[in-house]
């Protein structure tokens, strides 16, 4: 095993508009950051990965840059940048940045060039088509946030592609004069000081030529189709992360993890080996992309537990000591993962802390999404005008069209799936508005501050804070935990999730019941329990209780070295 800081290190990730508002503004920022990293530090955490902080129209919260080189206003300046990167490495702790270059923003200074004229020196920065015969969108792929995925310019009577919102137009990146400002811009951060990037939806970057449309058996109600066959992973995607390792990369000590959608663990061999020279480590989506129906997130349906466990397994077992796993249920995209994997009720604390004992204890680097350390939940607005996230904006819009879905349900499916669900602000207290802002939130805070703060957290001794503060010593004291090989235990139970660690001469078997009723865990009899040890547990244990069948109660959760 070959041992590394990103490896061994848990990640904070802060979504910075919903974290801390320092001026009452209702939109947290830079400086607020810098005010909590007593809090950080105190939970002990080694890295934070900002969601984007450039300057942006904020189309979709910041993925949408016009200038990768400044600061957006709203959250402070190129000083306070400085500031906290300062207090942070002050600190012992590390920043990674969120480089988002599948797209730009409408507005950076290259497109609006590019948008000029044909003849523009930018104009292949983009992508842009003739419309086709019958002058309509070159070809049929739908946008991740609805709609065709074409926008045409009327001025020089073409379409340019976006993949995301039409205020995110793609990037070139079969164009090398893009990919050296990329890296350019890149190596300008890591000058000043960054401690790596996280790669927004990087696996998109490179198209297949021709950009073919889809099949027509995928189109849908709305006349598209998803055409991800012709981007996901596409064909050049390795050579072009090659080529930034070996112009950026591979010049500093530092961390990268790539967000890559729709791939297998083969694919993830191919991006995170260690002899791949492309990145650290990715983000896979199966396990999160679980229980999805008939219109994706927002019809989301049951699903099994085996289910979990075998997308689980074939990612800890393919990355096994020659790649490198993310582990996480929730982030800025994602449910909280107590609503979501959990149960955001009666067994709420214990819920959080059973998913947090597994997402720390398989083989990987863990990430802490702002909230999840206290137990943060859902959130249920009554109506769909109180949400701000353009995905679930959009989609209300097309429903109003195709009619696939009625409002109501909708509104069901984001009160499950939506993304806003992750960007209520951060609960700090039970005075007004979570002790978030003395202004007026830029969304709403989740009615259930009073109950689930941070102030509450710390004060509890028993509490999910107290518990990942746990967590996070024992994985500085246990190379077993982020490097001890997974094997997994009762493959096809429905409730127990159950696996043994093995690192050298050292065993540990970690037992969790992902259920809200009582149930008996039997030991399978080449696990000897003789002597085994508790590290840690969710409910207090009996240590006469007889560990060849034990009675586990809701959602517990134990660690044992055996
Ligand atoms: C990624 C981001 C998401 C954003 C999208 C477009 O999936 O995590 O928040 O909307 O990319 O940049
Ligand atoms: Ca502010």
């Amino acid at each position: 095993m070959e041992r590394k800081w990103w490896k061994e290190g848990v990640v904070y990730q802060i979504y910075p508009r919903s974290f801390y508002d320092s001026n009452g503004d209702g939109i947290g920022d830079l400086k607020g950051i810098i005010a909590k990293i007593p809090y950080l530090k105190e939970l002990g955490i080694d890295i934070i990965w900002l969601n984007p902080i450039y300057a942006s129209p904020n189309d979709d919260n910041g993925y949408d840059i016009s200038d990768y080189r400044s600061i957006l206003k709203e959250f402070g300046s190129m000083q306070d940048f400085e500031k906290l990167l300062n207090a942070l490495h002050q600190a012992g702790i590390k920043l990674i940045m969120d480089l988002v270059v599948n797209h730009s923003s409408d507005e950076h200074p290259w497109f609006i060039e590019s948008k000029s004229s044909k003849t523009s020196p930018y104009r292949d920065y983009y992508i842009w088509r003739k419309p086709n015969e019958e002058g309509k969108e070159p070809n049929n792929w739908r946008s991740v946030f609805s709609g065709s995925a074409w926008q045409l310019d009327e001025q020089t009577g073409e379409y340019y592609l976006h993949l995301f919102s039409k205020k995110q137009p793609d990037l070139n990146w079969e164009n090398e004069k893009v990919r050296k400002e990329v890296y350019d811009m890149m190596t300008w951060w890591f000058e000043k000081g960054i401690d790596g990037f996280r790669m927004d939806v990087i696996n998109f970057i490179s198209k297949v030529d021709g950009l073919p449309s889809a099949s027509e058996d995928k189109v849908g109600a709305d006349g598209y189709a998803w055409g991800g066959e012709y981007f996901v992973t596409g064909p050049r995607v390795h050579q072009y992360l090659q080529e930034m390792n070996k112009e950026v990369l591979s010049k500093y000590d530092i961390m990268t993890v790539g967000e890559t959608g729709d791939v297998s663990p083969e694919d993830g061999m191919m991006f995170t080996g260690s002899d791949r020279d492309e990145l650290n480590m990715i983000f896979q989506f199966e396990h999160v992309n679980l229980g999805q129906g008939k219109e994706g997130k927002w019809t989301p349906e049951p699903y099994r537990l085996t289910e979990l466990k075998t997308i689980m397994d074939k990612w800890q077992k393919k990355l096994h000591g020659k790649g490198w796993n993310s582990l996480y249920f929730t982030n800025h995209d994602q449910p909280r993962q107590v609503s979501k994997f959990g149960n955001d009720t009666i067994h709420r604390k214990e819920s959080a802390k059973m998913l947090a004992t597994y997402l720390h204890t398989l083989e990987g680097t863990p990430y802490i999404y702002q909230g999840e350390e206290i137990g943060m939940t859902n959130v249920q607005f009554e109506s769909l005008d109180q949400y701000k996230d353009l995905e679930i904006l959009n989609k209300w819009e097309e429903i109003k069209h195709t009619g696939t879905l009625t409002e109501e349900e909708l509104l069901k499916g984001v009160h499950i799936n939506g993304r806003d669900n992750a960007r209520t602000p951060m609960q700090w207290d039970e005075s007004p508005n979570a002790g978030f802002t003395t202004g007026e939130p830029w969304i709403g805070v989740n009615p259930n501050y009073k109950m689930i703060n941070v102030d509450e957290s710390i004060k509890d001794t028993d509490s999910v804070f107290h518990y990942y503060k746990k967590l996070l010593q024992l994985r500085k004291e246990h190379l077993i935990m982020p490097y001890g090989k997974y094997q997994l235990v009762l493959e096809d139970h429905e409730q127990i999730y159950a696996y043994t660690k093995t690192l050298e001469d050292e065993k540990w078997i970690v037992i969790l019941n992902f259920g809200d009723t009582e149930v008996l865990f039997e030991m399978p009899l080449d696990i000897q329990m003789k002597n085994a040890k508790l590290i840690l547990a969710n409910y207090v244990t009996d240590e006469r209780d007889n560990l060849d069948k034990i009675m586990l109660k809701p959602y517990e959760a134990r660690i044992y070295a055996l």
